[in-house]
């Protein structure tokens, strides 16, 4: 998108400072999460890309929750509105940071957050190109009702009227505002004082700029969008859940035409940032959130959910395994029933079983883990074999201490590692030893009791019984 093209001095202003009533939350509406993201960061995110020179959040209720939520937004500023008149008034609250610029004021609501990138390219290059003081965004709708109507003179936008205030003639109008337009920075805020209150809802309404532009003599112009759910807006749990399997449904559907099969996609939750491979299958279930990347011939099986990791080509993840902030190398076999937790690295062609849990380790070229084991802070080289139950005990209950594993070294079943030791190269643990010091490269550590048997003591003890 030339974003560069649009004009040096844009500026968005969000709506966010309802109260969000029908959501029943201690949480902000707009701080809900939708594929994802808190629906605000979805209407920041479509603004983004038209590289806007400021931000401004107006917010009104749990104001502290929203501060907490952009603490490492710098850029984006938040304006309280307090208390809430209308979106008028709601808008008049941006003034102390837009003052004395120019430019154009690209004006969202924070509770819609299915706007393309695209569609506010679309309004605000229409909007200069037309030297507009005012672009209202439009929609055609089957059932316009509760919406604000677009009343037309002679084709031109002369006036929105609100639904609560609409004449009968008006309700019938099917064209509604979408509550998103392009302003001229301008005469905005001189326009915005001239709006009164004396409506329905006794507000002040921010859609009655369009006719004290009009009546200015200054020209007002909409856009029409071609795919009405995009003005769709968060009101209740049912809407939120219904615009997320919109977002959903949309990244699907760019990863399916990328090449990847997506075997049942209404329970594929694919966030928005996530990169999938071509000839990748994933099944029914997974999820695959935040900065993930998957590489391409893999397969990723039911249950499955993958955060803020990276996984190679040709990786199989069998079902029901949980991956975080870790790395899975090409060729790789995990599960069922893993989990790697953050800073593990399952290295090419490595096995890693049921029941095992990896935790900031790495599991070496070729190396195998199959069944029941705790790998923590552990370094495993290549080619390694990890027996059942293997245990890295690298926490004394104050501080955690680092497990190596060399080369080809043997771990027999039901081990445990007491950190920090050291197991050489190709050295082999005998199956059920506690170790606690380093073992030398190629040898044998025994750590366990000797075994004694004891012929003909079951008879004698049953003798002792009766
Ligand atoms: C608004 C428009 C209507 C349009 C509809 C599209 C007005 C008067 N009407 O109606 O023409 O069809 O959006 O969805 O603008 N807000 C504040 N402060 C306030 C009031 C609202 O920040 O004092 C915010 C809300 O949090 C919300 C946005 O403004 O994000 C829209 O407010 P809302 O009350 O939902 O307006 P609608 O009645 O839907
Ligand atoms: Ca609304």
């Amino acid at each position: 998108m030339p974003a560069a093209t649009l004009s040096p001095d844009l500026h968005i202003v969000v709506l966010a400072a309802g109260k969000g009533t029908r959501m029943k939350s201690a949480v902000p509406k707009v701080l809900h999460r939708a594929a994802g993201l808190a629906l605000i960061d979805h209407v920041v995110g479509s603004a983004q890309g038209l590289k806007p020179s400021s931000i401004v959040v107006i917010v009104g209720h749990q104001t502290e929750q929203l501060r907490t939520h952009f603490a490492r937004r710098p850029d984006i500023h938040l304006a309280v509105q307090e208390p809430q008149l209308g979106t008028g008034h709601a808008l008049l609250q941006a003034e102390p940071f837009l003052a004395g610029k120019t430019g154009t004021v690209l004006l969202l609501s924070g509770d819609v957050p299915l706007l393309r990138a695209s569609t506010v390219y679309a309004l605000v290059s229409h909007h200069l190109s037309r030297r507009a003081a005012a672009t209202v965004l439009t929609a055609t709708l089957d059932r316009p009702d509760g919406y604000g109507r677009i009343v037309r003179e002679h084709g031109s936008i002369s006036a929105i009227v609100e639904h609560k205030d609409a004449s009968a003639d008006e309700r019938a109008i099917a064209e509604i505002n979408s509550g998103v337009y392009a302003f001229d920075l301008a005469p905005l805020f001189g326009a915005l004082r001239q709006i009164g209150s004396l409506n329905a809802q006794g507000e002040y309404y921010l859609p009655d700029l369009v006719r004290v532009f009009r009546g200015q003599g200054l020209p007002v112009d909409t856009v029409s969008l071609s795919d009405p759910r995009e003005i769709l807006g968060v009101n209740s749990r049912k809407e939120l859940a219904d615009v997320s399997s919109i977002l959903r449904d949309r990244k699907n559907d760019e990863l399916m035409a990328s090449g990847v099969t997506i075997v049942d996609p209404a329970t594929t939750w694919v966030e928005a940032d996530v990169v999938v491979g071509a000839d990748t299958v994933l099944h029914p279930g997974v999820y695959l959130e935040g900065q993930t990347r998957v590489g391409s011939g893999c397969e990723i099986h039911s249950g499955v959910r993958i955060i803020d990791s990276t996984v190679g080509d040709r990786v199989v993840i069998n079902n029901f395994c949980v991956v975080r902030q870790s790395a899975i190398e090409s060729g790789a076999l995990v599960g069922p029933f893993a989990q790697l937790r953050p800073a593990s690295r399952v290295a090419e062609n490595a096995h890693v079983g049921n029941f095992v849990e990896l935790k900031n380790t790495t599991l070496g070229r070729g190396s195998k883990a199959n069944h029941l084991a705790y790998l923590g802070d552990a370094t495993i080289g290549e080619n390694v074999n990890v027996g059942a139950g293997t245990i890295t005990c690298n926490y004394d209950g104050v501080a955690k201490y680092p497990t190596v594993i060399e080369d080809g070294a043997f771990i027999g079943s039901d081990s445990q590692l007491i950190a920090p030791v050291r197991v050489g190269r190709n050295a082999y643990v005998a199956a059920g030893s506690s170790i606690t010091e380093d073992v030398p490269p190629d040898s044998l550590a025994i750590a366990r009791g000797k075994q004694v048997n004891k012929p003909g003591w079951v008879a004698r003890a049953k003798r002792k019984r009766d």
